[in-house]
C-alpha cells in the first residue's frame, strides 16, 4: 500500500516538468545577441545556399534574447508552449525590420519561431517575458535601446572590406555606450589563402531585470545557433564585412 502511494507521488512529481516545472529550468541572466547580416549570410551557406538581406537592412539585427546560465549555454526547449505567429502579428512590421530571416529557403517566420522554441520558452518564468508576445516585445524594446549599430556608426566604426578593426577599439566604443563590456564573436573565414575573422556578433548579457552585467566569456562553452559556430574575436584585427545583396 505504501508502495503504491510512493509510486503515484514519485509519478505526480515527474508529471510536473511539462508544466510549472519546466518554466523553472535553471538560468541567472539573458544574453541579448545582435548579429550583422553580412556575417550570417557567409556563415549559413552551406546550409541555406541562398541568402537574401532586404534593401531596408543596413544595421545589426536580432539573433534573439538567450536565458543564460553562468558560463554556459543556459537551457533550451523548456516547455512545449507552442510558437504562434497570431500572437505577434502586430508586431509583424517590427519585426520585419529589427528581426529578419535573411535566409530565404525558411519560411519568413521560421526564425522567430526557432528562437521562440529554443530560447523564449525558457523565459516564461519571468512575469516581463512571461508570454509570447512579450517575449518578443520585450526583446525589439531592447534592441531599441541597444543598437549597436547606432553606437558604432556614431564613432566611425563601419562595415569595411579592406581595413580590419582591431578589436579593442569595437569593444571600448561599446563599453563606453553600455558601461559594460559585451562579448563580441567572430567567424572564422579563409580571404583567399589567408584566415580571417569576421565580425559575427555582438552578445550584452543583462541580469532577469535587464540591468547590464559583464559578460562571462568562455571559448570552452560556445553557443551552438542553427547556424555555424562563432567563438570570441581574436584579440587582434577584424574585419566588419561590407553587406552584399544578391
Ligand atoms: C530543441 O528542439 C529543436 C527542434 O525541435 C531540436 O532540433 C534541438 O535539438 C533541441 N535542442 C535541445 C538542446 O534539446
Ligand atoms: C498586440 O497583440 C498583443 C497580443 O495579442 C496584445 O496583448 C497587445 O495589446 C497588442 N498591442 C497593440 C498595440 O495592439
Ligand atoms: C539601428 O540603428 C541604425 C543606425 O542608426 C538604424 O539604421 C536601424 O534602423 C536601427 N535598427 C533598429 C532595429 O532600430
Ligand atoms: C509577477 O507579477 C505579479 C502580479 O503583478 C506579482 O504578484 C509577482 O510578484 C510578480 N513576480 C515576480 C517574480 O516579479
Ligand atoms: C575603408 O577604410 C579605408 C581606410 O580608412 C578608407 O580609405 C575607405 O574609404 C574605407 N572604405 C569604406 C567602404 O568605408
Amino acid at each position: 500500500m505504501d508502495g503504491e502511494m510512493n509510486v503515484i507521488f514519485v509519478t505526480a512529481i515527474f508529471l510536473l516538468p511539462s508544466t510549472a516545472g519546466a518554466f523553472s529550468a535553471k538560468w541567472d541572466h539573458f544574453t541579448f545577441t545582435q548579429e550583422w547580416p553580412q556575417t550570417a549570410c557567409l556563415m549559413g551557406k552551406a546550409e541555406h545556399k541562398k541568402c537574401n538581406i532586404p534593401n531596408y537592412i543596413n544595421s545589426f539585427i536580432i539573433h534573439g534574447l538567450w536565458p543564460s546560465s553562468g558560463k554556459t549555454e543556459g537551457p533550451k526547449n523548456c516547455s512545449s508552449v507552442h510558437f504562434d505567429m497570431n500572437k505577434i502579428k502586430n508586431l509583424t512590421n517590427e519585426l520585419q525590420h529589427a528581426w529578419p530571416n535573411i535566409y530565404s529557403n525558411t519560411a519568413p517566420n521560421d526564425f522567430w519561431k526557432h528562437e521562440w522554441n529554443t530560447h523564449g520558452t525558457c523565459a516564461l518564468s519571468l512575469n516581463t517575458t512571461g508570454t509570447e508576445y512579450l517575449f518578443f516585445r520585450k526583446t525589439l524594446d531592447l534592441m531599441k535601446i541597444y543598437n549597436a549599430s547606432r553606437f558604432l556608426s556614431k564613432m566611425n566604426i563601419t562595415p569595411n572590406d579592406t581595413t580590419p578593426y582591431v578589436t579593442k577599439t569595437i569593444e571600448s566604443v561599446l563599453q563606453k555606450k553600455l558601461g559594460v563590456v559585451p562579448n563580441l564573436q567572430c567567424y572564422r573565414y579563409k580571404l583567399g589563402k589567408r584566415q580571417t575573422y569576421l565580425l559575427a556578433e555582438i552578445r550584452i548579457c543583462m541580469d532577469k531585470q535587464f540591468k547590464l552585467i559583464e559578460c562571462l566569456n568562455d571559448d570552452s562553452t560556445l553557443y551552438w545557433s542553427r547556424r555555424s559556430q562563432t567563438q570570441s574575436c581574436s584579440r587582434g584585427k577584424i574585419y566588419f564585412p561590407e553587406i552584399k545583396r544578391s
